[in-house]
C-alpha cells in the first residue's frame, strides 16, 4: 500500500460536492453515501485511479465494479439496453437496481473496472448527495461498497473510516443510508437472471416483467461459485466472529442477533442482544442488518446467534447476507 493519506471527512453539503468532484477529477477516491450502502467511488474512465481503487480495498481484480450515473441515458452510453432492462430501469430507477449488460462499443469505462469482461454492471442511485455528485462531475463513476473486501459493508461514515480511513481522500458524510444492504443485480444478457438479492425485492422485479426470473447461479450450499458475478464469493459479508444461524436459543458466551417480538430461548444469558425489527418488520431489518453485526462482532463474544428471517422480500437479500457472513473462511 502506498504512503498513508490524511482522509478528509466533510458533512454532505454544496461545499462537500465540490470536494468531491474536485477529488474524482484528479483521480483520486471518495466515499460517498448512497441509499443502500456508501460506495467508494473513483473516475471509471481513469484507468490509474481505478487501479488505485482495487489497492485501497484491498479488492482481486478479477472483481469487476459498478458504473454509476445519473439516469438512464447517461447509461444506455455505457451498455446495451434490450427491451427487459429498458423496461426495469425505467421502474427502479433511480433505486437499489444493478444491471449486467453487454457493454457498448465505445463504452469510456476502464477495461480494469470491468475485468475484462464484455458485460458492465450499471445503476441510478436515488440518493440526492451521490446525485449531485454524479451531476457534477458529467462522467460514470465506479463505486463497490466502501469497506475492505470481504468485510460488512458500510451503512454510515464511521463503517467508511473503520475500514478505509488513511487509505481514501475524503469521505461524504450523509448519515446513515436508508436501505441498509446493497443493491439488486439483475443480469439482462439472454434470459435475465438474479445474480444478487438486495434492495428491490424478487417479487416486484417479476411482477414488473410478468414472469418468474432464474435464481443467482450459485449458492451457499451449492458452494459452487458463479461466472456470472465473480464479486459472490460464498464467504464475504463477513464478521470476525462466527455466526450461528437459524438460531431458536442461546448458548453460553454467545450473543443474539434477534428478529421478532418473540427472543430466543436463554436470551437472558447472551453477552449481548440486538433485534433487527422488534415489530418483525424486514425493511426495518435490512437497514439495521451490518450495523449490528457490526455492533456484535465487537461484543466480545464466542459466536453470533442468529434467529431465523422469513425469506420473502428483503428476507431473501437478508438471508443471502447471513449464509455468506456464515460460511467457512
Ligand atoms: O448497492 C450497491 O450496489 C453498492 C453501492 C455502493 O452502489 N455497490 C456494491 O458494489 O455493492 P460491490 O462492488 O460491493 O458489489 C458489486 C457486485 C460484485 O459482486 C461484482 O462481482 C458484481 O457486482 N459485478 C460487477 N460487474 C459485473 C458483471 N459485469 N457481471 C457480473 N457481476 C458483476
Ligand atoms: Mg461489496
Amino acid at each position: 500500500m502506498t504512503a498513508l493519506l490524511a482522509t478528509r471527512v466533510l458533512k454532505a453539503d454544496a461545499a462537500a460536492i465540490g470536494e468531491a468532484v474536485r477529488c474524482l477529477a484528479a483521480g483520486g477516491l471518495v466515499a460517498f453515501p448512497t441509499e443502500t450502502v456508501y460506495g467508494l467511488g473513483a473516475d471509471a474512465t481513469n484507468g490509474q485511479a481505478v487501479a488505485l481503487l482495487y489497492e485501497a480495498k484491498g479488492r482481486p481484480a478479477f472483481n469487476p465494479l459498478i458504473a454509476h450515473v445519473l439516469d438512464l441515458r447517461a447509461a444506455q452510453a455505457l451498455a446495451h439496453f434490450n427491451a427487459e432492462a429498458t423496461q426495469l430501469a425505467e421502474t427502479f430507477w433511480p433505486g437499489p437496481l444493478t444491471l449486467v449488460l453487454p457493454k457498448a462499443d465505445n463504452c469510456p469505462v476502464a477495461d480494469l473496472a470491468t475485468a475484462g469482461l464484455d458485460s458492465i454492471a450499471v445503476r441510478v442511485p436515488s440518493h440526492a448527495a451521490a446525485r449531485r455528485i454524479f451531476e457534477k462531475f458529467g462522467k460514470p463513476v465506479v463505486a463497490p461498497s466502501a469497506n475492505m473486501s470481504g468485510h460488512v459493508s458500510p451503512t454510515n461514515a464511521a463503517h467508511v473510516l473503520a475500514d478505509l480511513r488513511g487509505r481514501i481522500d475524503l469521505v461524504v458524510d450523509g448519515g446513515e443510508t436508508s436501505v441498509g444492504v446493497e443493491s439488486t443485480i439483475v443480469a439482462c444478457l439472454e434470459k435475465p437472471a438474479l445474480l444478487r438479492p438486495g434492495g428491490v425485492t424478487r417479487e416486484a422485479i417479476e411482477r414488473t416483467l410478468g414472469h418468474p426470473i432464474a435464481s443467482p447461479p450459485h449458492s451457499v450450499a451449492s458452494g459452487q461459485d458463479a461466472p456470472l458475478a465473480p464479486g459472490m464469493l460464498a464467504s464475504h459479508y463477513a464478521p470476525r466472529t462466527p455466526l450461528r444461524l437459524d438460531a431458536s436459543e442461546v448458548d453460553a458466551g454467545e450473543c443474539l442477533l434477534a428478529f421478532g417480538p418473540k427472543l430466543a430461548r436463554g436470551f437472558q444469558h447472551a453477552a449481548r442482544v440486538l433485534n433487527l425489527s422488534e415489530r418483525g418488520d424486514l425493511i426495518e431489518a435490512a437497514a439495521t442488518l451490518y450495523s449490528y453485526l457490526r455492533a456484535l462482532d465487537g461484543a466480545g463474544a464466542t459466536t453470533i446467534a442468529v434467529m431465523p428471517v422469513p425469506r420473502q422480500g428483503l428476507g431473501e437479500a437478508i438471508n443471502d447476507r447471513l449464509s455468506r457472513a456464515a460460511a467457512p473462511r
